[in-house]
């Protein structure tokens, strides 16, 4: 049966029953699936014969025509601040490459001098098979990884050609590479099955660090940074070595919020690192008007004079809201007594002045789901090292949802302890930073690999305080600074 895809005008012939997304995918058309096609999170809508539906949950019974709603330009966090580094100076182009589960960024550099040639990113096509992780191993423990593989191999090359085509080289010149990733990502990059990411005591198969080869068309082999724990991985291993953290005096908290939120707390002394299933409400999955920071989503809510006013990227039209929007929302909400400490929300909906941008009661459970995950995981790394949180001099946030957060938002709906508020310093794509470090440098590789041993891994779902403080940390609490 065909089915054709409006407006792209692409056609495709499928069996019967096969749903309107997997022909989307067979199509090449990389649908936007968060919840991986079980129907929960209403990302997939399109319209067939005048009616809305979901594409996950049609079947194909006959030749259609679907009309797919108008993709947005999304940005993609490619800048970051990292240490220097002095480069090796024997390879002439190396690459670099953030493998991340929501967005690809690479970097070509000059290899001889740090310098950055070329730049390129794009949007992770796994992204089809699910937004998280999870959705994703899903998949490959029922359909095999090589999907999975093959679409995010071909990304990268395509990311590759596009940056040496740029700097006017083939990528055969490119003689040293590094890429850094979760877990998962490093995994199903790699094509080892991710089983074990989702069994007790869920372990990466593969830790250390190994260099890999034949994946992209290049001469040097890739410099996989090393896997420090299940959740936490490469791109937290290169956030480190991004900030020399075995080197910090002070005590430092280093977070990275996407769909888990990783962190590392700790200085040169002794660093423990955990993650937090933050869940993606924070990158629109889950919100009913959520989505990602593309055009159109409202990224900046605040008060002013009493008046609840916002910020669109574009400048257009409001369509939905980002994760910085939805914490900002929340806090002005919190502020204007909308929502009480408990998380209700009075009239259980509030629509933002001017636009279809609602917030629900449920949006607003699901904001509190993920921030009281994440304030959790600070709160018990601190206790493990036996200190505060008002201890902690300096925050790093690494990260797209970190650098555009408003520190004030994330400490007054607690998913931050407030008292940290000043000390919050945002420092980009941090995991890509990591990369060019060890690409241009085998100093910084080896360094990844020390600070990765060394960072000991705390799993909170075993500590029996765990639960009482992830229920203290739901409220919107105001003057709490320590909750356990
Ligand atoms: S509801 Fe269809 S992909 Fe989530």
């Amino acid at each position: 049966m065909r089915v054709t895809f409006e407006p792209q005008g692409v056609c495709v012939s499928v069996t019967a029953g096969t749903t309107l997304l997997q022909a989307q995918i067979t199509a090449g058309l990389r649908p936007d699936a968060p919840c991986g096609g079980k129907g929960t999170c209403g990302k997939c809508r399109a319209v067939l014969d005048g009616q809305e539906i979901l594409t996950c949950q049609t079947a194909v019974d006959r030749d259609m025509t679907v009309t797919l709603p108008g993709g947005r330009q999304e940005a993609v966090l490619t800048v970051g601040t990292a240490v220097s580094v002095r480069p090796d100076g024997t390879d002439r182009y190396v690459l670099a490459l953030d493998v991340g589960t929501t967005t690809l960024a690479a970097y070509l550099l000059d290899g001889r001098t740090g310098t950055l040639l070329a730049s390129a990113s794009a949007l992770n096509p796994q992204r089809q098979y699910g937004a998280d992780v999870i959705s994703r191993i899903q998949y490959t423990l029922e359909h095999g990884g090589d999907a999975l593989q093959n679409c995010v191999r071909e990304a990268l090359v395509s990311l590759t050609e596009r940056m040496t085509e740029e700097a006017g080289i083939s990528p055969f010149e490119i003689t040293a590479a590094a890429a850094a990733g979760n877990t998962a990502m490093h995994h199903l990059l790699l094509g080892i099955a991710p089983d074990s990411l989702v069994t007790p005591p869920y372990m990466p198969q593969v830790s250390e660090a190994l260099e890999a080869e034949g994946l992209l068309p290049i001469s040097g082999k890739i410099r996989m940074l090393p896997n420090i724990a299940g959740f936490v991985g490469g791109d937290t291993a290169a956030c480190m070595t991004a900030v020399r953290f075995g080197e910090l005096e002070e005590l430092t908290l280093l977070i990275d919020i996407g769909t888990n939120g990783e962190m590392v707390l700790g200085n040169r002394e002794r660093r423990i690192a955990c993650s937090t299933a933050a869940g993606p409400a924070f990158e629109g999955a889950k919100i009913s008007c959520g989505m990602r920071g593309a055009e159109g989503a409202v990224d900046h809510v605040t008060l002013k004079n009493g008046e609840i006013v916002y910020h669109v990227i574009g400048g257009g039209k409001a369509v939905g809201l980002c994760g910085s929007g939805l914490l900002d929302l929340t806090a002005v909400l919190l502020e204007t007594g909308h929502i009480d400490e408990s998380g209700f929300l009075e009239g259980g909906e509030y629509c933002l002045n001017g636009s279809a941008v609602t917030l629900t009661q449920q949006d607003v459970r699901e904001t509190q789901l993920a921030k009281a995950a994440i304030r959790a995981g600070i709160e018990l790394l601190a206790q493990k090292l036996g200190r505060t949180v008002g201890e902690i001099q300096t925050v790093y946030l690494a990260g797209a949802f970190g650098n555009y957060l408003n520190p004030a938002s994330a400490c007054r709906i607690g998913m931050l302890p407030p008292c940290l508020e000043g000390r919050i310093v945002p420092i980009g794509n941090a995991a890509g930073e990591g990369a060019k470090l060890c690409a241009l440098s085998r100093e910084a590789y080896l360094y990844s690999q020390t600070l990765a041993r060394d960072t000991e891994f705390l799993e909170l779902a075993s500590l029996p305080q765990f639960q009482d403080c992830y229920v203290d940390a739901l409220l919107f609490s105001e003057d709490e600074d320590d909750l356990v």
